[in-house]
């Protein structure tokens, strides 16, 4: 297969992406790569059953099979939820009380195996999605404040919130992600990412477009960060950083939204993440009403990621722990240029390991200069990630043996146009489809199925 690839401005030497990461609890990442979270929307959905509900299959773990042949330093799950009424999506992984089961435990300890096949440190990305759960799910999921999502993304509409007490804070939300990490470290997972970015629970909380609260977990920045915090100190009570389990977040630098979080208040943010001891940062940005996995500026084309001037102005702030930059990048020297002017330590890789889930190898390897690149407008963010999502169901068909060893077994080449255009029909139907089934009050499919 003869695949297209982004152009490299520079032919240089991926060594320096190949260098160790030591964050503060003494783990070490083997190189500079991540995995970022993707959400797959391939697990089980029984609402009625709690312990056949959110539960991984077969898919999931083919899939993180062929990731655990990629040489990252890091493998994220996708966002794996804490509670099983607040979903991003039917077909999320779950981890809650109600649901435990030795199946579970056996399909998620399964899972951490996986993606540790070839060295990398497999961290299960934790999320709660409040106000974006879609109405079909719950139409009345929490939230900080009672703000409802309008627009949103895959012809989803969503319920009005109801705001959490102070005391459900603690016991829907805080013991919630507590329970769920303590069982990611029991099933063997090197560590949790808190997902406060793209306007999930945590992030409904830190921006001040949907946290009108006037109690301590609302008004100032403090107080808006203050339920991440509680979180965060509450696992360390049972997992202590002496056990080498690490715990990171995901936060936006900015929001690029009318009253929505600024670079000050990302930076400040993440100025509480270091003082608090976190093992590391994701910097992202956007929520579902202003989706960012695209280019906001000119200035950023030419350097690729979405979000590096806003990395620029934060990276300061951290000292010790270790900071991970996510969104658009795709070419080495790139990378090289991201990591060698110290904007970031560690490279996110979300879209191009869907097309290629060993890209990290290769380039390790010298191999390629650059990720895959698509014939899809950048632009379109839906049609992207629904491409994205097609191409990790096709990953999920087989494992690595029974694939023969190629990690890119029936996965669709999208830098052949005539394939682009085969696709781009094919998700018109579906979305004709998915139209249908709104109206008729059904839940539509997710995720295409495209040979
Ligand atoms: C299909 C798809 C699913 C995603 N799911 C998640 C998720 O579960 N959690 C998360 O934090 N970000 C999620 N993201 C955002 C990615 O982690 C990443 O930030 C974004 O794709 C930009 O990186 P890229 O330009 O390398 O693709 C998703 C993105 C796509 C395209």
């Amino acid at each position: 297969m003869s695949l297209r690839r982004f152009p490299n401005a520079s032919t240089v030497s991926s060594e320096v992406l190949g260098e160790k990461l030591c964050f503060p609890n003494g783990r070490q990442a083997q190189n500079r790569f991540l995995k970022a979270a993707l959400t797959e929307i391939l697990s089980t959905y029984v609402p009625d059953e709690p312990k056949k509900h959110g539960l991984p299959t077969d898919s999931i773990l083919n899939i993180y099979d062929k990731w655990g042949h990629g040489k990252f330093g890091m493998i994220l799950t996708s966002n794996v939820l804490v509670d099983p009424t607040n979903l991003e999506a039917a077909g999320n992984a779950i981890i809650y009380q109600e649901g435990e089961s030795h199946e579970r435990r056996a399909l998620f300890t399964h899972w951490a195996k996986l993606m540790k096949q070839d060295g990398a440190l497999a961290v299960m990305q934790l999320s709660h999605a409040g106000r974006q759960t879609p109405d079909y799910v719950n139409p009345t999921p929490w939230s900080a404040s009672d703000i409802q999502l309008v627009s949103g993304v895959r012809y989803t509409t969503y319920g009005k919130p109801k705001p959490l007490s102070p005391e459900q804070v603690k016991t829907e939300v805080v013991d919630r992600f507590v329970y769920a990490a303590k069982y990611a470290y029991e099933c063997g997972f090197d560590g949790i990412q808190l997902h406060a970015a793209h306007g999930y629970l945590l992030s409904q909380f830190t921006s001040p477009t949907t946290n009108k609260r006037t109690d301590k977990y609302g008004g100032t920045l403090e107080n808006r960060q203050r339920v991440i915090l509680e979180i965060y100190n509450a696992i360390r009570a049972e997992i202590p950083a002496s056990t080498g389990f690490i715990v990171g977040i995901k936060t936006n630098s900015v929001e690029f939204q009318a009253e929505g979080t600024t670079l000050e208040q990302g930076k400040e943010m993440c100025r509480v993440y270091e003082e608090n001891g976190f093992d590391f940062v994701e910097l992202s940005g956007g929520t579902y009403e202003k989706l960012v996995f695209c280019h906001e500026r000119e200035s950023t084309k030419k350097r690729e990621a979405f979000f590096l001037e806003f990395a620029e102005q934060i990276r300061p702030v951290f000292k010790k722990t270790i900071v991970y930059l996510t969104g658009g990048f795709r070419s080495v020297s790139a990378m090289v240029d991201a990591i060698s002017s110290n904007v970031t330590q560690g490279i996110g890789l979300g879209r191009p390991i869907t097309a290629e889930p060993d890209l990290p190898k290769k380039i390790l390897e010298g191999l390629v200069p650059s990720a895959v690149q698509d014939q899809f407008n950048p632009n379109q963010i839906t049609m992207t990630a629904l491409a994205s999502g097609t191409q990790m169901e096709q990953m999920g068909r087989t494992s690595v043996k029974s694939a023969g060893g190629d990690v890119m077994h029936q996965v669709s080449d999208f830098s052949c146009e005539k394939l682009v255009e085969k696709y781009i029909a094919t998700v018109g139907a579906h979305l004709q489809q998915v139209s249908n089934d709104v109206n008729n009050g059904k839940r539509a499919k997710a995720v295409i199925v495209f040979d």
